[in-house]
C-alpha cells in the first residue's frame, strides 16, 4: 500500500493513528480496475444504496406500525396523516423498493450480457439468485403489511401462483396415466429407457 503524503495536519494526525485516509486513497486512486468495466458496473453499488435506504426507512416505519389484523390498516393511515413526516418515510420506502428492483434487474442484465455468471463467478451468481428470491419474498410480505384491499388481492394472486405448481405436477402425473392407458404396457420399456420414473 503506497503511503500518500497528506497536507492537512488534521488528516495527517488521524491517518497516523488510524489510516483510513491511506486506505481510501489506496482503494479509490491506486487499486487497479480492469479497463473494460463501464457504467453498468455501478448498479451493484446502487442496489446497496437502495438496500440501506429500505432498511433504515423500514425500521422507522415499524416504530409506528401495529402488527394486528384489527389495527394494521389504521396504523398505516396514522403514519400517513399524524406521524411527523410519516408520509415522507413511507413514500421513500415505497419508491426505494421500486428503484431497488429496477437497479437489480439492470445489475442482472449486466451479469447476463457480459457473462459475469461464468467461471470463476458461478457461486457468486447462485448467491445473487438467492438474494433475488429473498428480495421478492420480502417485498411480497411488505406489500401485505398494510392489510388493505391491494394487500389482499396481491396475496390472492401470489398464493394462487404457488397453487399452480401443484396443478402442473398433477398435469404431469395424470398425463403419464393417460399415456399408459392409451399405449398399455408398451410405454413402460420406453419410459425405463429415458429414465422417466414418474
Ligand atoms: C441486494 C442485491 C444486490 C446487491 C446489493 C449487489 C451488490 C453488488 C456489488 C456492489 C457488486 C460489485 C460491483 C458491480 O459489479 O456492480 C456486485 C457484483 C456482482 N453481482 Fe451483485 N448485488 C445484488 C444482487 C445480485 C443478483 C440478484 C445477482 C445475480 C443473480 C448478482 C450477481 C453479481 C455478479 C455475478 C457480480 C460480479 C460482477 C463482475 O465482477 O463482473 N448480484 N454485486
Amino acid at each position: 500500500m503506497s503511503k500518500p503524503k497528506f497536507k492537512n495536519p488534521v488528516v495527517k494526525w488521524i491517518d497516523y493513528r488510524l489510516p483510513i485516509f491511506t486506505f481510501m486513497d489506496h482503494e479509490l486512486n491506486h487499486y487497479p480496475t480492469p479497463k473494460n468495466l463501464n457504467y453498468f458496473w455501478n448498479f451493484g453499488s446502487l442496489a446497496g444504496i437502495a438496500l440501506i435506504t429500505m432498511i433504515i426507512t423500514g425500521i422507522v416505519l415499524s416504530m409506528n406500525y401495529t402488527a394486528h389484523v384489527d389495527h394494521a390498516f389504521d396504523s398505516v393511515e396514522r403514519i400517513m396523516r399524524d406521524v411527523n413526516h410519516g408520509w415522507l418515510i413511507r413514500y421513500i420506502h415505497m419508491n426505494a423498493s421500486s428503484f431497488f428492483f429496477i437497479v437489480v434487474f439492470v445489475h442482472i442484465f449486466r451479469g447476463l450480457y457480459y457473462g459475469s455468471y461464468k467461471a470463476p463467478r458461478e457461486l457468486l451468481w447462485i448467491l445473487g439468485v438467492l438474494i433475488l428470491l429473498l428480495m421478492m419474498a420480502t417485498a411480497f410480505m411488505g406489500y401485505v403489511l398494510p392489510w388493505g384491499q391491494m394487500s389482499f388481492w396481491g396475496a390472492t394472486v401470489i398464493t394462487n401462483l404457488f397453487s399452480a405448481v401443484s396443478f402442473l405436477l398433477n398435469v404431469v402425473f395424470s398425463s403419464k396415466l393417460v399415456i399408459e392407458s392409451l399405449c398399455g404396457k408398451r410405454i413402460a420399456p420406453l419410459l425405463a429407457k429415458v429414465r422417466l420414473k414418474l
